[in-house]
């Protein structure tokens, strides 16, 4: 018998040689309905047997779940100098990217974040920034209307008036979100984003927009120095309003952003009153700006969702 259990290479078998020994008709179970018949020392030598018997099966049992083991982790092979497969690491998008960056200055000059929604009324949109209907400014921007005369913001200067509206002043916020008008090519995407300072106090004046504008630029683009250039321009919502130009790389002049004080009746639509209180608001093109600090040609790659081109994004 001992043999036999030696031999037997799988738990399977080895299950069979012990059912047929300790089974109901097993050979010792025979032995053991016996047991009252026998003597003394015949007990003790069949009890002693079937301890021994078990001992070996229990042994045999661990010794083939062991080999059976070992050649499964042979099987498996672990190369423990192999070099790890490639991990796929997420990267931030140029835009969110930026937004970090924009959005630490701005916080670090006190104005704080706001969003507002991207479906607008009449009212945020245009009337309340003095663009009332029929008003010729409305056409400096191709809108998409919905039926219900609702918009796509076309212009993040909508946030200004919610905030204005419902926090009041003195206010200094900046409005971030993505903006909708009817225009497509290299540099102009139908969804695109801006981001609008506003700043309303009772002392607030141009040299104040200029010089937050200055240091906000410097900051950005990491320049030593930064020369701006101010050309006057129309905007409904600010008056006087300018465009600022900002020298690029000690060459080009680059259009960088409308801005302009604040027009009194945009104050007294929010229930402000512009003989006591005035202030300045800026806006750019959020995607523009990230194109020129990351050196990027092509504002449709921002919407892609190409990986590839993102990882390798420029910053
Ligand atoms: N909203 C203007 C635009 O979209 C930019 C702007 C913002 C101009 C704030 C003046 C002040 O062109």
């Amino acid at each position: 018998m001992e043999k036999q259990i030696q031999e037997t290479t799988n738990l399977a078998d080895l299950q069979a040689l012990y059912t047929s020994v300790f089974g109901k008709n097993g050979t010792m179970t025979a032995k053991l309905r016996q047991m009252a018949t026998l003597d003394n020392d015949a007990r003790a030598k069949l009890n002693n047997e079937n301890t021994r018997l078990r001992e070996l099966f229990r042994v045999r049992q661990a010794e083939i779940e062991n080999a059976e083991m070992m050649a499964n982790l042979k099987k498996q092979k672990l190369d423990a100098t192999l070099s790890p497969l490639p991990e796929n690491r997420g990267t931030l998008h140029p835009l969110t990217h930026s937004l970090h960056e924009i959005s630490t200055i701005l916080e670090s000059f006190g104005y704080t974040m706001w969003t507002g929604p991207e479906i607008e009324d009449d009212w945020h949109n245009f009337t309340a920034l003095n663009t009332p209907a029929h008003h010729p400014a409305r056409d400096m921007q191709d809108t998409f209307f919905m039926p219900n005369g609702n918009v796509l913001r076309t212009q993040t200067s909508a946030i200004q008036i919610r905030a204005m509206e419902t926090h009041g002043v003195p206010i200094k916020m900046f409005g971030i979100g993505s903006t909708y008008r009817k225009e497509m090519d290299a540099t102009h995407s139908p969804m695109f984003h801006q981001i609008e300072g506003l700043y309303v106090d009772k002392n607030i004046t141009m040299s104040d927009l200029i010089g937050d504008v200055k240091e906000f630029l410097k900051r950005f683009f990491e320049m030593d120095d930064v020369k701006i250039r101010i050309r006057p321009s129309y905007f409904p919502f600010t008056e006087p309003s300018i465009e600022i130009d900002m020298l690029w790389q000690g060459k080009k002049w680059l259009e960088i952003m409308g801005a302009g004080m604040v027009h009194p009746n945009v104050l007294a639509n929010c229930g402000i009153n512009p003989n006591e209180y005035q202030g300045f608001a800026f806006g750019f093109g959020w995607d523009r700006l990230a194109m020129l600090k990351y050196n990027l040609n092509d504002i449709r790659k921002f919407y892609d969702g190409d990986v590839r081109w993102l990882k390798n994004a420029g910053f």
